[in-house]
């Protein structure tokens, strides 16, 4: 039997943290089609109830399982990110970043200080091999859950990433699911106008 084409662009994303922003970028998955392996750090029935109230498509995986699957999301406390090193060969492996490297919330929500390097930069290091795009990482979960098409346009979200075929992996996906992706270039340049704290952070956009 031959796929359609829009069959055959079916993905499965590995969704590596199940809480607010996992949850919600699933639900936008899922709505497309795709299929997601969520992964968080309790595991078991507190996963179980995640996937039931997500529906058909979604399943509970372990940390490994979901970072074997086609596209890996991470959506994962900053200060776990670097739990991640060794559960899988990241070689190759497109992996959407959508943390932000706060180290305290509010109301002061400080920041890592990372030096020169952007939060992305600093994951790619995590992950040898990994091909880091960096996306959903700017507008709070309850927005970002609603409707991406807003008032005859799409809601903007901000791609960034060092590996164009990736990248443009993403922003197709993003695109599929109603949103606006915009390319900002590199992880050393774009992400840093994107990642918390970056002049692009937490606007609520919408293209039309
Ligand atoms: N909230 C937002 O509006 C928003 C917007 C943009 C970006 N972000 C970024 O997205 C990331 C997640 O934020 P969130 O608000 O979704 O957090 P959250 O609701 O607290 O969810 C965090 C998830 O990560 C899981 N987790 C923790 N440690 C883990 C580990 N070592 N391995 C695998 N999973 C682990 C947690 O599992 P357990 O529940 O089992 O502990 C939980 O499922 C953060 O980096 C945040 O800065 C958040």
């Amino acid at each position: 039997m031959r796929l359609s084409k829009s069959d055959s662009m079916k993905k499965t994303f590995g969704i590596i943290g199940a809480g607010n922003i996992g949850q919600t970028v699933a639900r936008h998955l899922l709505n497309a089609g795709h299929a997601v392996i969520l992964a968080n750090n309790s595991g078991g029935d507190s996963l179980k109830k995640i996937t039931q109230s997500l529906g058909a498509g979604a399943t509970a995986g372990t940390v490994q399982q979901a970072a074997q699957a086609d596209i890996v999301l991470l959506s994962l406390p900053w200060s776990q990110v670097p739990t991640l090193k060794q559960v899988t060969d990241w070689e190759g492996k497109t992996v959407i970043d959508a943390t932000n490297h706060f180290i305290s919330y509010a109301p002061d929500f400080k920041v890592e200080d990372l030096g020169s390097k952007a939060s992305s930069e600093v994951v790619a290091s995590l992950l040898p091999g990994a091909k880091i795009v960096k996306a959903f990482n700017t507008i709070f979960y309850k927005t970002l859950a609603e409707d991406p098409r807003v008032m005859g346009g799409n809601r903007v979200l901000f791609v960034s990433g060092n590996d164009p075929i990736s990248k443009n992996e993403v922003i197709d996906v993003i695109a599929s699911l109603g949103f606006a992706p915009i390319d900002l270039g590199s992880l050393s340049e774009g992400s840093k106008l994107q990642q918390a704290k970056g002049a692009l952070a937490t606007l609520n956009l919408v293209k039309y």
